[in-house]
């Protein structure tokens, strides 16, 4: 997730000081590099970007003096590549003549920029935003308007992605939607484009809502909308729009962890178009097959979705995987370490430093470090042999809910593809979250009444939820403050049990394949007067025997996991709020855990 943010304006002005203010409204979606472009009437282009915070980079390289008709500011939140200056957008075409920036992913950017160089084109950079200048800048060449142009660009680039696009000599800009946000903006003798509402918010309170598919042609004072497909002109009236700047960045949720729980679907579905047209996955996929002894390490929640990954990667490869919290990796894993282990390290930040220290130790002992990271140029990618991206953007909230979703996503895509299996099915993932959003957030509503006031219980799962066991009850600590503890559910009867009284909670979350056990440690607490909530798919026996049934699509046990963490952190979301805590930040707790 990167941010994009055009403008146009009538007659040359001073563009810089509101460049670098919608900038800096768009930095929660990335901050790895920045860049500026305007463009003069004289047709000329300034183009400015480096690595760097956009507060940095803006006083470095000046940004409050650039001038133009047209302007475009870039934040780049890296996928693949690493953060360079030569990466950082807005990006040329080969003579300077375009000038355009993307947010999103071009799956097809390999082949692209090979096919680009190969007929003769400049491409300075391996950043697919690149590639969508020079998707346009191929038919430009063959003397194509620019609106068809990026017509036939549209129907080249592959994946999901915004891009917006100037030429020197015309007065427009022009962008196209397919897959990634984009707002547009109508002022007096101005026009906008964004990623998001709250860059525009302070210039206009008129705007369009781009589709997918469509193409927007901003003009001063005027959009116009056009179809990609056929190139049919498109009517739609602005709306006005009543939401405050920091509402709108929370994009209309009260909170980013529900907001982030909600972006589950879209950030599922773009990491595996990602992986399935990536040339990385195949190499790390076969370096996991082949490894003397493979280990997943994290932490916290990164450590949850390792332990999901074991089981996944046995059932499906018939290969062990070791699962392993980072600080206990040098006391009990450190000795067996040796050439041929590859370790897999797991982490949103890249910068825990409990996994880092672990990874440092393993390789001194000749071990491969692998990684899954959400933050491309962090410590953890460019201390990896290889990485994949987890591709969740920004997680602004400190409970993290979207990338332990695409943690264990990515762990059973590549436990499928270890094991020779086909990775179709999950195409299904991004519906069936949104389905299971949908059908539990109001079953949630009305437990939350009743446990929210609860300061003790318990979270048990079986097999392949025991680990989404676990991070409930962490979701739950760590936003309500409230004591759960995450269990195997077999093993609540060996001590814990004993807590269990009038109406106790315990909540167990239950596979399909795994109903009967889970409806034995369900009697073991409602024949004690406890009371057992289920989490599972519609089932006679869990309807019958728990208290309350929280009901999931059905999805088969593979997929159920993926699905079953959902309410879990839609509860511990409500009870949070209906405790009167802010769930974003808890108290004590920091997104990033660089200490020891
Ligand atoms: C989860 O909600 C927590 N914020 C925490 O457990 C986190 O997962 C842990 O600190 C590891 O962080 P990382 O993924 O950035 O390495």
């Amino acid at each position: 997730m990167c941010g994009i943010f055009g403008i146009v304006t009538s007659g040359e002005k001073d563009l810089g000081p509101v460049l670098i203010e919608a900038g800096w409204r768009l930095s929660y979606r990335g901050y790895d590099s920045v860049g500026c472009a305007t463009l003069h009437a004289d047709g000329t282009v300034d183009l400015r970007k480096d690595v760097g915070r956009i507060e940095d980079v803006a006083r470095r390289l000046a940004f409050h003096e650039m001038r133009g008709t047209r302007g475009i500011v870039q934040l780049r939140w890296a996928t693949f590549g690493a953060p360079s200056q030569a990466n950082a957008q807005p990006h040329l075409d080969s003579d300077g003549d375009l000038v355009g920036a993307h947010n999103g992913n071009v799956v097809n950017n390999v082949e692209l920029r090979e096919a680009f160089i190969a007929q003769g084109m400049v491409v300075r950079s391996t950043n697919d935003g690149e590639t969508c200048v020079h998707a346009v800048e191929r038919y430009v060449d063959q003397g194509y308007s620019m609106l068809d142009a990026i017509r036939r660009a549209y129907r080249d680039l592959e994946g999901d992605y915004a891009f917006v696009i100037g030429r020197v000599g015309e007065e427009r800009l022009y962008a196209l939607k397919k897959g990634s946000g984009l707002v547009a903006g109508i002022a007096d003798g101005e026009a906008c484009v964004s990623s998001d509402l709250p860059s525009i918010l302070p210039l206009t309170r008129r705007i369009v809502r781009v589709e997918d598919g469509e193409i927007v042609i901003l003009e001063p004072g005027r959009i116009e909308l056009r179809r990609a497909a056929d190139g049919a002109r498109i009517d739609r009236d602005p709306e006005v729009i009543a939401e405050t700047v920091e509402e709108a960045q929370k994009g209309g949720f009260p909170h980013f962890m529900l907001k982030e729980i909600h972006e589950q679907p879209q950030r599922a579905g773009e990491m595996l178009h990602l992986y399935e047209a990536s040339p990385h996955v195949a190499p790390l996929v076969e370096r996991m097959r082949s490894a003397r002894n493979l280990y997943l390490v994290g932490c916290g929640t990164s450590y949850h979705a390792c332990l999901l990954g074991a089981v996944y990667i046995a059932r499906l490869s018939g290969r062990p995987a070791i699962p392993v919290l980072g600080p206990q990796f040098v006391p009990q894993n450190l000795p067996a370490v040796g050439p041929g282990d590859v370790g897999v390290f797991v982490s949103q930040s890249g910068e825990t430093k409990d996994v880092l220290l672990a990874l440092e130790a393993a390789r001194s002992r000749g071990l491969e470090p692998l990684a899954l990271v959400n933050v491309i140029g962090s410590t953890l990618m460019r201390e990896s042999r290889a990485y994949l991206p987890l591709a969740c953007g920004y997680e602004v909230s400190v409970p993290a809910t979207k990338t332990f979703m695409n943690q264990a996503l990515a762990f059973l895509y590549l436990a499928l593809r270890m094991g020779g299996h086909s990775t179709a099915a999950l195409r299904q993932i991004p519906e069936l979250i949104e389905r299971t959003i949908s059908a539990t957030e109001g079953q949630i509503e009305t437990l939350e009444g009743d446990l929210a006031g609860r300061d003790d219980l318990y979270c048990l799962g079986y097999g392949l939820t025991y680990p989404i066991a676990l991070e409930g009850a962490l979701k739950m600590k760590e936003v309500t403050y409230a004591h759960c503890e995450g269990m195997l559910s077999t093993e609540f009867k060996h001590g814990p049990l004993s807590a269990v009284t009038e109406g106790y909670p315990v909540i167990f979350v239950s596979g399909p394949e795994d109903v009967a056990r889970i409806v034995s440690g369900v009697n073991e607490v409602t024949c004690r007067g406890g009371r057992a909530i289920a989490i599972g798919e519609e089932e006679p026996r869990l309807r019958a025997n728990a208290h309350d049934l929280i009901v999931l699509p059905q999805a088969g046990p593979l997929l159920n996991p993926l699905l079953a963490v959902v309410p879990l952190q839609l509860l511990a979301y409500r009870m949070s709020v209906a405790r009167g805590l802010d769930p974003d930040h808890p108290r004590n707790l920091s997104k990033t855990l660089t200490v020891d």
